[in-house]
């Protein structure tokens, strides 16, 4: 599949979709209490979207029934909110969301420790987080994406930690998923150059124990499958003549 190259006005609207998931993202995290249900958390975030004149990707995307993927300890992604998953201290929650701006979408993912988290939930969402940004610095025209894959990988295995691997990163542009996949693994195969006017959802998923998964009866959440906590970070990514990037960003808000 070939990847399409975005235009000037492509990214500009991309950039407008990216800029409001972030600031989504930023309103969602002050929510991030004990006591508050994984559907209040989907409804805020709804809300907000459509606040912004935008519409939130996720929803009845492949049936999906909500805007805002919320996946709590050993949840990897895809948790669909519910009035009885409620917060408590302790646990870990990542928020993944898209919001499509003038038919564009913008793709990101959060993990927060809820309260006090222990020591090993924070190293968890450190070491994923910093495993996006080892893969950033490879998001350079030349390169190709399995520079970006093997970066992303060895950030967490030198770690102890495992990469999810039956989940990928991906295209991002006109639709929400597009060529080309992005493992946060190496491949055999180098994979396609990276080119000026790609945009590319980078999304490390991580467990602290075994990298294997499986999926629950509700045909979505993905959770580990020994029962290990896993942590999500992604974020909108621009290729560029230099540096990339990050388009699910806004001033003044941190990633
Ligand atoms: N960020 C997620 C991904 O790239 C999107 C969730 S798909 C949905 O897989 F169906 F849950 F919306
Ligand atoms: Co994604």
């Amino acid at each position: 599949m070939a990847i399409p190259i975005k235009s000037e006005n492509e990214i500009q609207r991309m950039r407008e979709a990216g800029r409001i998931l972030a600031l989504t993202h930023e309103e969602l995290r002050k929510y991030i209490k004990p006591g508050i249900s994984t559907y209040d958390i989907d409804k805020l975030g709804e809300e907000v979207i459509r606040s912004y004149g935008c519409t939130p990707s996720f929803l009845n995307y492949n049936g999906y029934p909500a805007s805002i993927c919320v996946s709590i300890n050993d949840e990897v992604v895809h948790g669909i909110p519910s009035k009885d998953r409620i917060l408590k201290e302790g646990d870990i929650v990542s928020l993944d969301a898209g919001v499509i701006y003038e038919g564009y979408h913008s793709d990101a993912a959060r993990t927060y420790g809820v309260g006090e988290i222990d020591e090993a939930s924070r190293k968890l969402i450190k070491v994923t987080r910093e495993s996006f940004f080892e893969g950033l610095k490879q998001c350079r025209a030349g390169k190709h994406i399995n520079d970006i894959s093997k970066a992303v990988f060895g950030h967490i295995i030198v770690r102890g930690y495992s990469a999810v691997v039956d989940l990928v990163g991906h295209g991002v542009g006109a639709h929400l998923h597009e060529a080309p996949e992005i493992p946060n693994f190496p491949t055999r195969r180098r994979g396609a150059k990276l080119r000026p006017g790609m945009t590319l959802a980078i999304e490390p998923m991580i467990n602290i124990g075994d990298y294997a998964v499986r999926w629950l009866d509700d045909d979505w959440t993905v959770v580990t499958a020994d029962g290990s906590r896993s942590a999500h970070y992604e974020n909108t990514v621009l290729i560029t003549e230099g540096e990339p990037e990050i388009l699910s960003r806004a001033d003044g808000i941190e990633l």
